[in-house]
């Protein structure tokens, strides 16, 4: 076989159109195989500087690896097909070429692993571009409690350490115990369809303050009883900015033998300074609720105007509407009519209940003028608290 054709045979399955890619990537190492193998046999080095410009030219992993199956390929590749002509030559001619076609085989194998390193790094270099390591990061959305389960949370953390635990009953309750047995008379307008959402008229409705829970604890447990009912409860009120006709309310019932309206004071003293702070002016106003005698409600001093009434101005604060008070809750000593009605003895037991509601609470302490927030669940205003 003369240099000439040994080379034709050598590039026969090299295409054309992959010498003309860019040889850049050629290192000086395959500058040295190509003239070691000069030495040897130029029509080899020839045919080998061809190919690892194909290899070293390929512009991606896909072409590198058909350039390589087309010389290096255990089947149909030309390197095989010339060794296995190797055979047909003399022996000395046999060795010089086996040696050189076994060169051309290595370096071109170091070839396509260099080409195959330097496309995987372009890669990675690619895909680490659409990153940008100095943005500021995203921080994931943390949701967190409701301002109204965060004020009821706090206020049952502090009945609890006051000795009371936590008792829940229905939203959906009967007459009987929403009214009836909490001392209303027939005729009390609460029971209106006005004040009440009635599910089934006279009979079942949902629950308008949250005392009913006192009558089922009393029917199930015998005093002495420290208990607190948190829940939500309904109103046929029309809504407006300090109305709601769904709110929530925590009830708190004390029953024991020889329980006094001191024990009252005392008990709802300890709970306004906890929550308005040690120098907070409080008094307690006579006030009728079926349920409780005598009754009465607990005022602070107004939190805007400090109690006077007044604005800097002198003109009337509008909070407390010129009083210098605001109501805070409910109270009174348990009626007898209500001991009576869940079978306990009012010559033996005696009790205090009182009643508040969170929104008003929350508004209070967080000044917020609009009761509707509450329930929109605007993320806007529940994550301001
Ligand atoms: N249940 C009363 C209400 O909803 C509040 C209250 C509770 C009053 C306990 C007195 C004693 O208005």
């Amino acid at each position: 076989m003369n240099p000439v054709s040994e080379r034709d045979a050598l590039l026969a399955g090299l295409d054309p159109a992959w010498s003309t890619t860019d040889p850049a990537s050629l290192l000086a190492e395959h500058e040295e195989r190509s003239a070691e193998l000069e030495r040897l046999d130029a029509a080899l080095s020839d045919a080998f500087r061809r190919w690892a410009h194909a290899l070293a030219g390929a512009p991606d992993v896909k072409s590198l690896q058909e350039r390589q199956v087309a010389v290096l390929g255990r089947e149909r590749g030309v390197l095989k097909r010339a060794l296995g002509e190797l055979g047909q030559l003399p022996p000395d001619e046999r060795r010089r070429r086996g040696a050189g076609l076994n060169a051309m085989r290595v370096g071109l194998e170091a070839v396509v692993k260099a080409r195959r390193e330097q496309l995987e790094r372009a890669a990675e270099a690619k895909a680490a571009a659409g990153l940008d390591v100095t943005l500021p990061g995203r921080r994931p959305w943390v949701g967190k409690p409701h301002v109204l389960a965060q004020v009821q949370a706090d206020l049952l953390d502090l009945f609890h350490g006051l000795g009371y635990s936590v008792y829940t009953s229905p939203e959906i309750e009967s007459d009987e115990y929403n009214f009836t047995k909490l001392n209303f008379p027939k005729d009390h307008p609460a029971r209106d369809a006005h004040d009440t959402y009635w599910i089934r008229e006279g009979a079942t409705l949902l629950r308008t303050h949250t005392s009913p829970g006192w009558v089922r604890a009393m029917e199930e447990r015998r005093p002495p009883l420290r208990l607190v009912f948190p829940g939500r409860v309904y109103r046929a009120e029309q809504v407006d900015a300090s109305h709601m006709d769904q709110f929530h309310q925590i009830d708190g019932l004390f029953v024991d033998r020889d329980v006094s309206m001191a024990d009252l004071k005392g008990t709802l003293a300890t709970f306004a300074r906890a929550i308005y702070g040690p120098q907070v002016k409080t008094r307690l106003v006579p006030v009728y609720f079926p349920f409780v005698e005598p009754g009465c409600q607990l005022d602070i001093a107004c939190a805007i105007c400090g109690g006077s009434g007044k604005n800097a101005d002198g003109s009337r604060c509008p909070v407390c509407k010129g009083s210098g008070w605001s109501e805070l809750l409910g109270a009174g000593m348990v009626h007898p009519n209500v001991f009576q009605a869940v079978g306990l003895d009012p010559e033996v037991f005696t009790g205090f209940a009182f009643g508040m509601g969170l929104e008003r609470i929350a508004m209070a302490r967080y000044g917020v003028a609009e009761i509707r927030l509450f329930l929109e669940n605007d993320v806007r205003f529940l994550s301001q608290f």
